[in-house]
C-alpha cells in the first residue's frame, strides 16, 4: 500500500521523504491556507521533493472554472494530480480533464455510490474521508471496504486513496482491506514507527552489551 503525506508543509515533507516510505503528497485548500507564500510556487517546490503524485485541489465550483483551474494546476509540474470535489460539476470536470490526459483525484467522497460514479468518469483516484465519517458516528473504514469490494468487481483503474486518516489503526485496516493508498498527516506517519516494546527492547540490548563489555575490561 502506498503512503502519501497529507500536508503542504515543506518542513514536514522534507523530514519524512528521506525515510523512503513516502509515495506521494495530497494537499487541499485548508492545508495550503496554513502555509505562507504563493500556493502555486509551494506546489512547484513540493513536486521537486517527491517522486510521485501531488494532489492539488481546484477552488472553482462550476465545471468550466474547475477545468480551467485544473489545466493551470496540471501545468505546474508533471507530478500534479488535479483534485476536484465530488458532485455533478466535479464529475463533468473530471471527465473533461481525464479526456485531456490529466490525472484526477475526486475528493470529498462519503458513500460507495459516489466512489462508483467517480470511477465511471475516469478518476485516477477516489478519496473517501474516513475520519470525518467516524466523527459523525459512521464507520469510515466500512466505506473503504465497500469501495474496495466494488472496484474488485470491475476494471476501472481507479485507485482507492484513503483520506482524513487520524491514527495508525486507519492505516492498518486500510492495508488489510487492500486499499491502494493512505494519505496521512505527518503526526500519523510518525506514529506508525512507534511501539514501546521496541524502545524497551533496544534499551535492554544496549544495557546487556555494555555490561558484558565492562565485565571483560
Ligand atoms: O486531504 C483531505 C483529507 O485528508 C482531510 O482530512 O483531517 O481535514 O478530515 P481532515
Amino acid at each position: 500500500m502506498k503512503i502519501f503525506i497529507d500536508s503542504g508543509n515543506l518542513q514536514d515533507i522534507r523530514s519524512l521523504v528521506p525515510l523512503g516510505i513516502i509515495d506521494g503528497i495530497t494537499t487541499n485548500p485548508s492545508l495550503l491556507a496554513k502555509e505562507s507564500g504563493d500556493p502555486r510556487q509551494l506546489l512547484k517546490e513540493i513536486c521537486t521533493l517527491v517522486r510521485g503524485p501531488v494532489s492539488a485541489e481546484v477552488v472553482a465550483t462550476d465545471t468550466d472554472g474547475m477545468v480551467r483551474e485544473g489545466r493551470e494546476l496540471a501545468a505546474i509540474d508533471k507530478h500534479i494530480v488535479v483534485k476536484v470535489p465530488f458532485g455533478k460539476e466535479g464529475l463533468k470536470a473530471c471527465r473533461t480533464l481525464t479526456g485531456e490526459g490529466h490525472r484526477v483525484n475526486v475528493t470529498l467522497v462519503f458513500s460507495p455510490s459516489q466512489a462508483l460514479l467517480a470511477a465511471k468518469v475516469g478518476a485516477s483516484y477516489v478519496s473517501p474521508f474516513v475520519g470525518r465519517l467516524d466523527d459523525i458516528s459512521t464507520s469510515g473504514m466500512e466505506l473503504v471496504g465497500q469501495i474496495v469490494e466494488i472496484f474488485q468487481n470491475y476494471e476501472f483503474g481507479t485507485e482507492v486513496l484513503v483520506a482524513s486518516t487520524r491514527h495508525a489503526l486507519h492505516i492498518v485496516e486500510a492495508a488489510r482491506m487492500g486499499a491502494d493508498i493512505c494519505t496521512c498527516p505527518p503526526a500519523v506517519i510518525e506514529s506508525l514507527f512507534k511501539h514501546p516494546l521496541t524502545d524497551i527492547g533496544l534499551e535492554r540490548f544496549l544495557k546487556d552489551w555494555e555490561k558484558a563489555q565492562a565485565a571483560r575490561r
